[in-house]
């Protein structure tokens, strides 16, 4: 039995979430227009901090847990946790999984998408983002009071096993909100336990993190972070920070000026 604290947002709190979801959503949307082949994960990186500093914000990342990057950049076989590097040259065709966490006036806005550098996504990787992004909008379409946390993991889950891939299974959502990372977890795959009531007033983050391979995944022994698929298949993450509601929920990272621009191809 869950007997954990879970955050109810409402009035300011709430305006002031919104504002930083929109700040994350507006920060990505920009990176995700301008990322190319040539430029390497540190100009991402680089980028990403001008574009926070523009919206208003800061970096929820840089200094959690001493992580050393304004953002996440995971190329191919990176699941997440990928810091920007120098050394690191983007090529065409390469998977990118840029995670963007932004603060503004303290209260915190966290999303994520993978996009294809340079061409077209072709053959699996194409299946891999398409069915990771509609896994999450299935995983969001569960989300609403009435439900239990464990009723997004099974849709989550589900879509993704249909696909024949592979759901991350060591890392998970969250709520976000006053901080990025609060109660309560959300798997992407179904826990009978995790029967936690989703009530109006929840704010989570649902992100999966798909394998074409195995689940399984190990952590970079020399940087600590960049975490990769066990067995180098490629692997792609889209994520959302929602509102529930009583209804549909609310889906906080959208830009303010282009709702459609926060996913290409919802679901
Ligand atoms: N933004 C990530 C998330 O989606 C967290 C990154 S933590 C960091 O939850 F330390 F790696 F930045
Ligand atoms: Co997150």
């Amino acid at each position: 039995m869950f007997r954990g604290n879970i955050h109810l947002y409402s009035g300011r709190e709430l305006e002031n979430v919104r504002t930083a979801a929109r700040a994350s959503a507006e920060v990505l949307d920009r990176l995700a227009a301008v990322v190319v082949p040539g430029m390497t994960t540190l100009d991402i990186d680089r980028l990403s901090a001008q574009y926070m500093k523009e919206a208003g914000g800061v970096s929820c990342d840089l200094g959690y847990h001493g992580y050393p990057g304004h953002i996440c950049i995971s190329l191919n076989d990176e699941v997440v946790h990928g810091i920007g590097r120098a050394d690191r040259m983007v090529m065409p065709g390469d998977l990118v999984s840029l995670d963007v966490s932004v603060a503004v006036n303290g209260f915190c806005g966290d999303n994520a998408r993978t996009i294809c550098a340079g061409v077209p996504a072709q053959g699996v990787a194409a299946t891999l983002m398409e069915t990771t992004e509609r896994s999450l909008y299935a995983g969001i379409a569960a989300a609403r009071e009435g439900n239990c946390v464990n009723d997004i993991g099974r849709a989550v889950e589900s879509v993704v096993t249909a696909g024949g891939f592979q759901v991350v299974r060591d890392m998970v959502g969250h709520g976000c909100g006053r901080r990025m990372h609060e109660e309560p977890e959300v798997p992407n795959y179904y826990l009978r336990e995790l029967n936690i009531p989703l009530r109006a007033g929840m704010i989570i983050c649902i992100e999966p993190m798909v394998n074409v391979g195995t689940w399984r995944i190990k952590v970079d022994p020399k940087d600590g972070w960049t975490c990769r698929t066990a067995d180098g298949s490629l692997s792609a993450h889209f994520e959302h920070q929602i509102l529930i509601t009583k209804e549909e929920p609310e889906i906080l990272t959208v830009c303010q000026n282009n709702p459609k621009t926060a996913s290409h191809s919802k679901a």
